[in-house]
């Protein structure tokens, strides 16, 4: 049995920088108010025409492979992690392999959300463990200004999110002790309309409250209408409270997982690289954890919340910046839609 190592780290973010008083021109929102409740300050938001979620991904890759010492023809697998896909399909995976010219290796798409990468990794660390792949890129790429409202109809969701992407190559490695030492996924679906984005889809409204009207015809015709467009419906739709309450019990309650199955401490840790979801969950967990402020990395004040691409470019800015070193060890955490949430435990 093989154990897993990130061997190559990489992350894009669009050029465009939106600051909070930027949004001014578009909603009712104002700098402090966002400060307040997310800490976020800016974000990223990707060229609306000729910048896509895959794009982005292709560009982290290319640093990611780069670092790791291989070209795209040494990949031998794909795991692509988005909530914010090119196409309702296929796949980002498909595309990313297509742009980077890559032989007819597997591509998988992941539709875990805010724990898309943690669970990618997952998978990917399967893959490794028994011998079936050798380099695996696993990518998280997000253009969610895309789907969002705006409006101040939207401003609790707008607010919040960014464009980005990060990807890692993960390899096996031989070092006793090495690499990723666990991961744990969890969820539970009871809450999943409390953290949504209900259309395109095939559930056609039922069972959803406050869902427009379908268009009265016998078949086709119900993945979106102008109506719900109108109506705001076909917009992400976020209990804010809801996912706050949760959130700050499953992040401590994951990386405790994480580190009883590895009988090590929350003392123990180097590095926790949460999702970034918003600064006062962060904050929130920290405080649960008792982490000294320079165990806990933040980039949210910058990007935003960037979902399934915000674990990976924040390692590879605290990789970038120096802050993981040979033998620390690095805790990943996640929580989102749907509900789910997950953790990773690496030995660098
Ligand atoms: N600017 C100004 N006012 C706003 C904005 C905004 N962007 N958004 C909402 N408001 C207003 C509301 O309209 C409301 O006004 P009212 O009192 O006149 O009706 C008021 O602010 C309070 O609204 P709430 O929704 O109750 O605001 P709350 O204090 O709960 O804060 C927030 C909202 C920041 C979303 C909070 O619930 C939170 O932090 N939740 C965690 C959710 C989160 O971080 N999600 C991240 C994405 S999911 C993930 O990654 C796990």
């Amino acid at each position: 049995m093989f154990q897993s190592k990130i061997a190559g780290i990489g992350h894009y973010v669009p050029k465009n920088v939106y600051k909070n008083e930027d949004l001014l021109k578009f909603m009712d929102t104002s700098d402090a108010w966002i400060q307040e409740r997310t800490g976020i300050q800016e974000r990223r938001y990707a060229d609306r025409v000729g910048e896509t979620t895959t794009s982005m991904g292709v560009e982290a890759s290319k640093i990611a492979l780069e670092r790791a010492g291989i070209t795209a023809a040494d990949v031998d697998f794909i795991i692509f992690a988005t909530l914010s896909p090119d196409y309702y399909f296929p796949g980002c995976g498909v595309l990313l392999q297509r742009e980077m010219g890559m032989g007819e290796i597997g591509a998988l798409d992941i539709r875990n959300q805010c724990s898309g990468f943690v669970y990618a990794l997952s998978v990917a660390d399967q893959f490794i463990k028994t011998g079936m792949y050798k380099n695996i890129l696993v990518v998280g790429s997000e253009k969610q200004s895309f789907a969002m409202d705006f409006s101040t109809r939207g401003r609790n969701v707008s607010v919040i999110f960014g464009d980005g992407a990060g990807a890692v190559v993960l390899q096996p490695t031989e070092e006793a002790g090495k690499g990723i030492l666990s991961t744990h996924l969890h969820s539970d679906g009871a809450d999943a309309e409390k953290l949504a984005m209900y259309y395109p889809g095939a559930a056609a409204g039922f069972g959803l409250e406050n869902t427009p009207k379908w268009p009265e015809q016998e078949l086709g015709g119900m993945l979106m209408t102008a109506e719900m467009l109108e109506d705001g419906s076909a917009f992400p739709y976020m209990d804010g409270q809801a996912v706050f309450k949760k959130a700050v019990v499953k992040f401590p309650e994951v990386i405790g997982e994480a580190l009883r199955k590895n009988n090590l401490q929350t003392t123990d840790i180097d590095l926790l690289i949460p999702h970034q979801a918003n600064l006062r969950i962060s904050q929130f967990v920290q405080k649960t954890l008792g982490l000294p402020d320079e165990k806990v990395f933040s980039n949210i004040q910058r990007y935003g919340n960037t979902t399934a691409a915000s674990i990976p470019i924040a390692l590879s800015e605290a990789w970038q910046e120096g802050r993981i070193k040979d033998g620390n060890l690095v805790c990943f955490a996640a929580f989102g839609a749907g509900f789910t949430w997950g953790s990773a435990l690496i030995r660098w």
